[in-house]
């Protein structure tokens, strides 16, 4: 893929971004690693008003770590599994124990409850770290431009396609076209900044890409 793709999709991205709680102009891990946490399984509508409440009540990571858990899990309510939330005050207070988050993906990934994908989001898009985070929007955007049909194959082709030094907000850039413009059934390619340039869309078969998981 080459990098006027990239171009006009971060072009796009700086034009339309959905204006959303946890993106400032200054970043805090804090604020990214609770978002990401909170959208793991749970939509960027029921997400947004949580997000603020929980900033209101917690605003920084060591007053969350101090927080009784009692009401961590009784602000969480309705945010899905309990189990999240247990990793989530696991994970503040490991942080506040050391200080403040760690700045790379690799010193992220051992915080307790941190994936793959939260350690890659929070390293580049707090950090401006050089790392891939590709989530299912992330994933399905990647497998249709470059016409992947197997899922397997999709972090590679992300590897080679994320610009360096912009990986934080091109992640993101892909997200918020797939919620909107490229969703997962009838993508609206005719109004996509990328139309000219996926694979999929010239196939003219958008859907088939990535092939269904198997159950
Ligand atoms: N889903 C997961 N992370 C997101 C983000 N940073 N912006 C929008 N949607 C997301
Ligand atoms: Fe998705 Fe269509 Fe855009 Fe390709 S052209 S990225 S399939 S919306």
């Amino acid at each position: 893929m080459d990098a006027t793709a990239a171009a006009k999709l971060l072009d796009h991205y700086a034009a339309n971004a959905r204006d959303l709680p946890w993106r400032l102009a200054t970043r805090d891990p804090y604020r990214t690693w609770l978002s990401e946490v909170m959208l793991q399984q749970t939509t960027v509508a029921t997400v947004t008003p949580r997000f603020r409440r929980f900033l209101e009540r917690w605003p920084t990571v060591q007053a969350l770590a101090a927080a009784p858990e009692e009401e961590i899990l009784g602000e969480w309510a309705g945010l899905g599994y309990y189990a999240r939330a247990r990793n989530l005050i696991a994970c503040a207070r490991a942080v506040a124990e050391r200080g403040r988050f760690p700045a790379t993906e690799s010193e992220l990934r051992k915080l307790p409850g941190l994936g793959a994908y939260t350690a890659a989001a929070v390293a580049a898009i707090a950090f401006g770290e050089d790392a891939v985070p590709v989530d299912t929007n992330v994933e399905r955007v990647v497998a249709r431009v470059f016409g992947l049909a197997k899922r397997a194959d999709v972090p590679a082709a992300a590897r080679t396609w994320f610009p360096a030094g912009r990986h934080g907000d091109f992640a993101q850039a892909l997200m918020d076209l797939g919620a909107s413009i490229c969703r997962p059934k009838r993508p609206a390619c005719d109004r996509c900044p990328l139309a000219a340039d996926c694979r999929a869309a010239a196939l003219g078969t958008p859907e088939a890409f990535p092939a269904p998981k198997v159950k």
